[in-house]
C-alpha cells in the first residue's frame, strides 16, 4: 500500500497536523491537495510548536518531501515567511525538501481586499480572510494567475491588468498594475527553485513504491459541493479532492483515513446542531483549547454529531479514523453522540440537503457515562478507563469502520496506534 488520503472528517481543526506528523514518519512524500492559508495545522513535538498554514504537515520530519499540490491557492508572500519560519527550526534546508505546483494558483493581495469588504456585509461567512474564496472565483472564471505565471513578467502584467479592470469603479485602495506586478514576480523569483510538475513527481513516486500520504485541510463539512453550503471554504476538502489536487486518479488510492474530534467545533458562520449551551460550550472550549490556529477565533463547540461523521464515512469512503482530543472529554459527567435530527417531525439519520433544513436540525441523543482519569499518558486501548473504552467502542459500532488511531494529547507521541498507515505492521 503506497498512497493514503488523510482528511477531517467534521468542520475542520480535528487534529489533522498532528496525525499527518505522526504518521509521516512512515511516509517518503506528504501532499497538501486543496485550500490555502486557511488552514492552520499544529504539530508539537520535543518542545517545538509549529503551526503550518501551507506547507504540510509531514515538515517535522527530515528526509520527508512535502509537495505543495495542484488545487491550492497559495499566498506567495505568506510561503516565503513559512518557509522562514521552518529553516529556522532547521527544517526544510534542502531545496528538494518542498516542491510547488505550478498549476497552483496564486492568492493575489487584490482579493484579500475584496474578501475583507465582502465579509462586512450582513451576507457574511465568517471566512479566514485569507482571501481563499476570491482566489478559487477568479481559477474557476479563467482569469486566476498560476504559481507558474508569477515568473513569467509580461503574462504576469496582462493577467493583473484583466484582473484589477474587475476593480473598476469601486474605491478599494489598490496598488498600480506595475507595482504590483514587480512585486508578485519578486516574490514568485523567490520561490521558483521550488517549482516542478508534481503531479508527475508524485506519479513517478508511486509507481517507485514510495510512500505518499495526500494531507487534507479544513474538514468534510466545509467541503464546497458537500458541506453546509454557503457557509464552507471554496475548495474540495473531501478526499476526492486528494486526487484532483496531487494529479493522481482514484484509483491509485489505498486508503482513506478520516480525522474526527472526540466532540465536534466549528469556527465561522452556518448550522451547527450539536452546539452546547454557553456555559458547557466555554468549559470545553477550555478544556480543548479550542481557539483558531490561524486566526485564533474561539471555536464553537458541541457534542460528537454522528449524523455528520457518518456522512463523512460515505462521502469520503472512509476505510478507517482516527479520534482525536480524547483526553479533553475526562472529567465531564455525561457525554453525548448526537445519533439523528429531528426536522419538524422527520427524524434523520444523514445530514439535511438544504440550508434551511439544517438550520432546523435538532440532535438526538444518545448518553454515555464520562471518566475521571487522565489519559494522556495511556498507549494501549485495553488500558484506557472502561467508560471511555464504551465511548470510542460505541463511535466505531456506529461507524462500522476501524479505529486506526486514539490520540490522547497534542504530542506526536500521546497516541494509541491502532493500526499503522500504509498497512505497515507495528
Ligand atoms: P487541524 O487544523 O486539523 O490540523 O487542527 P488544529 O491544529 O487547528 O487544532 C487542533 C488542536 O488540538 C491543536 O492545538 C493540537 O495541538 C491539538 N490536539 C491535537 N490532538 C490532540 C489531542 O489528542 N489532545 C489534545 N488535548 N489536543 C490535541
Ligand atoms: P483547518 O485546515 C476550521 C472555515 C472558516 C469559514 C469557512 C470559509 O485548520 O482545519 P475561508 O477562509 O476558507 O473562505 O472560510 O471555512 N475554515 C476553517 N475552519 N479549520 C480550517 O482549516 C478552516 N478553513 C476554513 O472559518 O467558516
Ligand atoms: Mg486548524
Amino acid at each position: 500500500m503506497s498512497a493514503l488520503v488523510v482528511i477531517g472528517a467534521q468542520w475542520g481543526d480535528e487534529g489533522k497536523g498532528k496525525v499527518v506528523d505522526l504518521y509521516s514518519e512512515y511516509a517518503d512524500i506528504v501532499v497538501r491537495c486543496s485550500g490555502g492559508a486557511n488552514a492552520g495545522h499544529t504539530l508539537v513535538h520535543e518542545g517545538t510548536t509549529l503551526i503550518t498554514h501551507l506547507i504540510p504537515s509531514g515538515v517535522m520530519h527530515p528526509g520527508t518531501v512535502c509537495v505543495l499540490g495542484d488545487a491550492m491557492v497559495i499566498d506567495p508572500w505568506m510561503l516565503v515567511d513559512e518557509i522562514k519560519n521552518c529553516q529556522t527550526h532547521g527544517l526544510l534546508a534542502s531545496n528538494d525538501d518542498l516542491l510547488i505546483s505550478r498549476r497552483a494558483h496564486v492568492v493575489m493581495p487584490y482579493h484579500k481586499t475584496l474578501e475583507a469588504f465582502r465579509e462586512k456585509k450582513a451576507s457574511a461567512i465568517g471566512t479566514t480572510l485569507r482571501g481563499i474564496g476570491p482566489a478559487y472565483e477568479a481559477k474557476v472564471a479563467r482569469r486566476g494567475v498560476r504559481m507558474g505565471d508569477l515568473i513569467n513578467k509580461d503574462r504576469l502584467r496582462d493577467l493583473i491588468t484583466q484582473n484589477m479592470e474587475e476593480f473598476t469603479g469601486t474605491d478599494h485602495a489598490l496598488d498600480s498594475v506595475e507595482s504590483m506586478t514587480q512585486e508578485a514576480y519578486a516574490i514568485g523569483k523567490q520561490l521558483e527553485a521550488y517549482y516542478t510538475d508534481t503531479g508527475l513527481f508524485i506519479y513517478e513516486s508511486l509507481q517507485s513504491n514510495r510512500r505518499v500520504l495526500f494531507e487534507g485541510a479544513q474538514g468534510t463539512m466545509l467541503d464546497v459541493d458537500h458541506g453546509t453550503y454557503p457557509y464552507v471554504t471554496s475548495s474540495s476538502t473531501i478526499s476526492g479532492g486528494a486526487c484532483i489536487g496531487g494529479g493522481v486518479g482514484p484509483t491509485a488510492i489505498d486508503a482513506v483515513i478520516g480525522i474526527a474530534k472526540a466532540y465536534t467545533t466549528r469556527v465561522g458562520h452556518g448550522p451547527f446542531p450539536t452546539r452546547l449551551d454557553i456555559a458547557e460550550e466555554e468549559n470545553m472550549r477550555a478544556l480543548g483549547n479550542e481557539f483558531g490556529a490561524t486566526t485564533g477565533r474561539p471555536r464553537e463547540c458541541g457534542w460528537l454529531d454522528m449524523v455528520a461523521l457518518r456522512y463523512a464515512v460515505r462521502i469520503n469512503g472512509m476505510t478507517g479514523l482516527a479520534l482525536t482530543k480524547l483526553d479533553v472529554l475526562g472529567g465531564l459527567d455525561d457525554l453525548k453522540i448526537c445519533t439523528a435530527y429531528d426536522i419538524g417531525d422527520r427524524r434523520i439519520q444523514s445530514p439535511p440537503d438544504t440550508l434551511d433544513d439544517f438550520s432546523m436540525a435538532q440532535p438526538c441523543y444518545e448518553s454515555f457515562d464520562g471518566w475521571t482519569e487522565d489519559i494522556q499518558n495511556v498507549r494501549s486501548r485495553a488500558d484506557l478507563p472502561k467508560n471511555a473504552q464504551a465511548y470510542v467502542k460505541a463511535i466505531e459500532t456506529m461507524l462500522d469502520i476501524p479505529l486506526t488511531l486514539l490520540s490522547v494529547g497534542p504530542q506526536r507521541q500521546e497516541s494509541i496506534e491502532i493500526f499503522r498507515p500504509f498497512g505497515l505492521q507495528g
